[in-house]
């Protein structure tokens, strides 16, 4: 088992790094981590650590993060956000760019992929047969290279399809063989540009963003950090812009320079 020492190593490093509270949950990050350590032959989680930090290429330190994230995700997830895009934050985002027809949406928790697929095909929904005329790739990207991977391969279950409207199946997914699995279509893949990026760097995005998803990411970052994050969301949007976090998380309301459209939904104000 893990020791107090080695669990505030490890925690310290990705604090530090990536900004994730790995706090007093000594029983996940040793459950996650145990059958790595042990298969490489380290005798305990510092002469691991040691291997983290001494390894230059980043592997050892790529697949730690890998151990550590969680990616838990799903196709549908708080749909109301999706809905409000589509009703409010297209409609607007689509006027602001129509001089370049570039539409920037920005998914920077993506996980496994759902998320900015979503994104994608409500998108596509939303511009319909003007749709080629835009340029409305999305990009989606996670500090989880496994995650990003799997993403990148949009592989899903027909479970984890369940949830979503049959139209969107048919018209976005292709059956594997065997029937079990299902594979997203090249023509919506294509719709998302997949990158590695931490969010405690500086966001180096040449354009800014009209629309920016950052769900169900910040309650792994204590309350400085969130705030750092927050400001750079901002000053990354277009005046006018949206930005949706998860529903059970939550901004501080007080120092937030955003709009508040609900809980969960902020806007920068037009004209700042
Ligand atoms: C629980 S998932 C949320 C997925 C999706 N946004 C949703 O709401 O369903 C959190 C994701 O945040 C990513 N993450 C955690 N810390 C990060 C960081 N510092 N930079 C970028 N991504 C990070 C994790 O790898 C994980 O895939």
């Amino acid at each position: 088992m893990l020791t107090d020492d080695e669990l505030q190593r490890i925690s310290a490093f990705m604090k530090q790094r990536y900004g994730i509270e790995l706090g007093e949950k000594k029983v996940i990050v040793n459950g996650r981590l145990q059958n790595y350590v042990k298969r490489n032959g380290w005798n305990n989680y510092h002469e691991f650590m040691d291997a983290v930090e001494r390894d230059k290429t980043g592997t050892q330190e790529k697949i730690l993060v890998n151990y550590l994230t969680t990616n838990h995700t799903y196709f549908m997830r708080e749909f109301e956000h999706f809905d409000y895009a589509r009703k409010v934050a297209l409609p607007w985002a689509k006027k602001k760019a129509e001089a370049t027809k570039d539409l920037r949406v920005w998914c920077g928790a993506a996980s496994t992929g759902e998320e900015p697929y979503m994104i994608a095909m409500v998108l596509s929904d939303f511009f319909g047969l003007e749709k080629n005329q835009w340029d409305l790739r999305v990009l989606a990207t996670d500090i989880s290279t496994k995650a990003l991977q799997q993403a990148m391969l949009g592989i899903y279950s027909a479970e984890q399809l369940q949830k979503l409207p049959e139209q969107w199946k048919r018209h976005f997914f292709k059956a594997l063989a065997g029937g079990e699995q299902y594979q997203v279509t090249d023509e919506l893949k294509q719709q998302l540009i997949f990158r590695q990026f931490n969010l405690m760097d500086d966001f180096p995005f040449k354009k800014k963003m009209h629309i920016i998803f950052l769900r169900n990411v910040m309650i792994y970052f204590n309350d400085e950090t969130k705030r750092k994050v927050v400001q750079k969301v901002y000053d990354a949007l277009e005046p006018g812009g949206y930005f949706f976090i998860g529903t059970t998380e939550t901004i501080d309301r007080g120092s937030t320079p955003f709009q508040i459209i609900q809980p969960s939904i902020f806007r920068k104000r037009e004209g700042m």
